[in-house]
């Protein structure tokens, strides 16, 4: 058996969408034009775009006994992803949206969905912290609008013991702050035309895990930039999987 380089412990579910021409009112029925399903999940998202970019991954997760579960383990299995570790439960699978990565010693963690009072350890125990800006803001209880509030955010999680934090900032990139390089860092990301940023957020993360595994030599900033760039190539399209590019469509000074 290959040895996984990315392990993903995290949510795996199945998005079931509506396109409809405005949101119903409280026990109002319409019209919708259209309905598909999707492969989603915090953690499996992540784990599906390392995996497209090369890296050998491994997913920890529970689906159902159910043509759904079923389905995404075959969804799994076309992107490479071994699927030993997801298990099939007669009661229905709930997302817990946390994932924990491992690269011999790195763990990067996710905050989804963020509760006010997250247990001490998972800010001392990870080696990364990343989150958006209403994580944060969840977090801590102050408003990120900007950079320089991503900063000062970064700071108080650096005092509740993380080591590094990176807080996403959608088109404004993400700022990183760490207790060896204590000013923060703004990371701007490319100006692109969004259509559809679903998912960015993962598949930042999972781009972030690839390098960490892979590139373990290149500086924090570096791999924080590359994974900015494949996170805005993945909000140039709809859905949030199928957005998730490719390592051979990439710039391959990205690898
Ligand atoms: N409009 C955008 N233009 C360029 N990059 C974007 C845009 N939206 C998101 N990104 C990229 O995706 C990353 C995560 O986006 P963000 O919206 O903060 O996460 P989430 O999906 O968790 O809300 C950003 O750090 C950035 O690299
Ligand atoms: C941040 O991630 C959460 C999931 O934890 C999501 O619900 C929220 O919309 C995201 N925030 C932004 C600003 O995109």
């Amino acid at each position: 058996m290959a040895v996984a380089e990315v392990v993903v412990v995290g949510s795996c579910m199945t998005d079931l969408v509506s396109l409809t021409p405005r949101l119903p009112k409280a026990g109002e029925t319409i019209h919708g034009h259209k309905f598909f399903t999707g492969f989603g999940g915090k953690g499996a998202n992540q784990c599906v775009q390392a995996a497209r970019l090369g890296a050998k991954t491994s997913m920890i997760c529970k689906v159902g006994k159910d043509s759904f579960g079923n389905d995404y383990i075959e969804n799994f299995k076309k992107n490479g992803i071994p699927t030993e570790f997801v298990n099939q439960a007669e009661d229905a699978a709930t997302g817990a949206a946390s994932i924990v990565v491992n690269s011999e010693v790195k763990t990067l963690f996710n905050p989804a969905p963020a509760l006010a009072d997250l247990n001490q350890e998972f800010y001392t125990h990870s080696d990364i912290f990343c989150c958006n800006e209403s994580e944060a803001e969840i977090l801590t209880g102050i408003a990120v609008g900007n950079a320089e509030d991503a900063g000062r955010v970064g700071c108080i999680l650096l005092e509740r013991g993380c080591k590094t934090v990176i807080v996403t900032l959608g088109p404004e990139g993400c700022v990183m702050v760490s207790t060896k390089a204590p000013t923060p860092k703004h990371v701007p990301a490319q100006k692109v035309t969004p259509v559809d940023t679903t998912g960015a957020g993962d598949s930042f993360v999972g781009a972030l895990a690839f390098y960490l595994a892979y590139y373990p030599q290149l500086p924090l900033e570096e791999m924080v930039k590359r994974s900015n760039c494949i996170a805005s190539i993945s909000v140039q399209t709809t859905g949030t999987q199928t957005s998730y590019p490719y390592r051979k469509s990439l710039p391959q000074n990205l690898f």
